[in-house]
């Protein structure tokens, strides 16, 4: 049979999506200089130790330096937690949950404009959760182009990340992906500064004014914190909801199932962040020598935990490439896992639920165009669809 990785035509070096596995769950790959984990109980032990398997690989990128400060996803304890409290104090729950009758609108007004023939990313993947996240920060979501130049740019390389030996390719990749992290820099640090000056009723402000301790945040950290809350906050949602569209296209069956008990929806929004994890991988730096997996790293090491490796691990997931939207429990590590789980695993998980009700309550016969396939983002880090054509009628 054919992995429906191959059908879909997804980047061929996310070999887990077509069945396989790796020879080493832990090996080191010559030609990156990186590590590569791929197994679900080595990724969570490293996952659960930030002492040793440090968030802080920047340090081994010098370029990106700069971009480190108030940038949760770089942090160790103990800042990572002072930084974690201080930004959740902003970013609650209740924040979140009170989002979902606005999420709704957007959906039902993006989906009033879709034609017969539709295009799921462009009509509404890409633009509800950009519109979310900016209205949330409190920047115009109408400069939703300029997010989408410059996060673009962050993500477009076909190409394996290498912190060795980089090709003249790789650094003109690399200096224009930094150019485009610089002007979003920029665009925030102007928000941030007219916040200081004049508080608005938006979570830039309530970054500006939240304060643990007797500590505040500096601009550079709200700026960083932004950046990460804009990148994170939609491309990833856009990749679950085409991801979670295909899962279902794919497996009438299920698909069916949902569509007769709309309290399957969460479940199955988790069954595809298992089955399609949108962040394929995340990055942690060691600092001793440790073992994993059996295998000696040394100190300073660089890792790629290949999480959406480990969602089909057989150790963990009878089945692993089976999609079963009634999975339960489903430990998926989608979001990661640990100190550092997605903030924003919340907001995104209601999108998703908002979103996927409302296509199915209004299209009852919605499909993926036979004749048009869908397109995925080329970076081996990420799984999702960049174009998803579809047929509403
Ligand atoms: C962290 C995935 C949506 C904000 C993470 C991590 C993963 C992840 C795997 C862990 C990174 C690590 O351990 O190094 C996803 C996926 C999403 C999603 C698959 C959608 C389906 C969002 C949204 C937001 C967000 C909507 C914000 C609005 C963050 C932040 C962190 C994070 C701030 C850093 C947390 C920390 O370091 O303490 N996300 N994310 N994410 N995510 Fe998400």
């Amino acid at each position: 049979m054919t992995a429906l990785a191959d059908t879909w035509g997804i980047n061929a070096a996310q070999f887990w999506l077509r069945g396989q596995r790796p020879d080493r769950e832990v090996g080191y790959d010559e030609a990156t200089g990186m590590w590569e984990v791929h197994g679900y109980p080595e990724i969570l032990r490293a996952l659960s130790d930030p002492a040793t398997f440090s968030s802080h690989t920047q340090r081994l990128v010098p370029e990106a330096r700069g971009f480190s400060e108030g940038n949760l996803t770089q942090l160790d304890p103990p800042d990572h937690q002072k930084l974690r409290k201080l930004v959740s104090h902003a970013f609650t729950p209740k924040v979140v949950a009170d989002l979902e009758p606005r999420i709704a609108e957007i959906t039902v007004e993006l989906l009033g404009q879709m034609q017969d023939r539709a295009e799921l990313v462009a009509d509404l993947a890409y633009p509800l959760p950009v519109i979310v996240i900016a209205e949330l920060l409190g920047v115009p979501a109408g400069d939703r182009d300029k997010f989408k130049r410059w996060v673009d740019g962050m993500f477009n390389s076909t190409n394996k990340v290498s912190i060795k030996d980089r090709s003249p390719e790789d650094e003109a990749y690399f200096a224009s992906a930094m150019e485009q992290v610089g002007e979003l820099a920029n665009y925030l640090t102007e928000h941030v500064r007219e916040r200081r000056a004049k508080p608005r009723e938006d979570l830039l402000s309530k970054l500006v004014e939240a304060e643990v301790d007797g500590v505040r945040l500096t601009d550079a950290e709200i700026t960083n914190f932004g950046m990460v809350l804009l990148v994170a906050g939609h491309i990833t949602t856009t990749m679950l909801l085409g991801n979670a569209l295909l899962c279902l296209d794919a497996h009438p069956d299920q698909c069916a199932m949902v569509r007769a008990d709309r309290s399957r929806v969460p479940a199955a929004i988790e069954e595809s962040l298992r089955f399609l994890s949108p962040f394929a991988a995340v990055s942690r730096v060691t600092t001793e020598e440790t073992e994993l997996g059996g295998v000696r790293i040394p100190a300073d090491q660089m890792l790629l935990l290949w999480i959406a490796a480990a969602n089909r691990d057989p150790r963990q997931f009878a089945d692993p490439n089976v999609f079963d939207v009634t999975r339960d429990p489903n430990p998926q590590l989608g979001f990661g896992r640990g100190i550092h789980f997605c903030l924003g695993a919340p907001l995104a998980r209601l999108e998703g639920k908002v979103a996927l009700n409302l296509l199915l309550d209004r299209f009852p016969r919605l499909r993926t165009d036979p004749d048009r396939a869908p397109r995925f983002l080329p970076s081996p880090n990420m799984t999702g669809v960049s174009e998803l054509p579809l047929r509403l009628r």
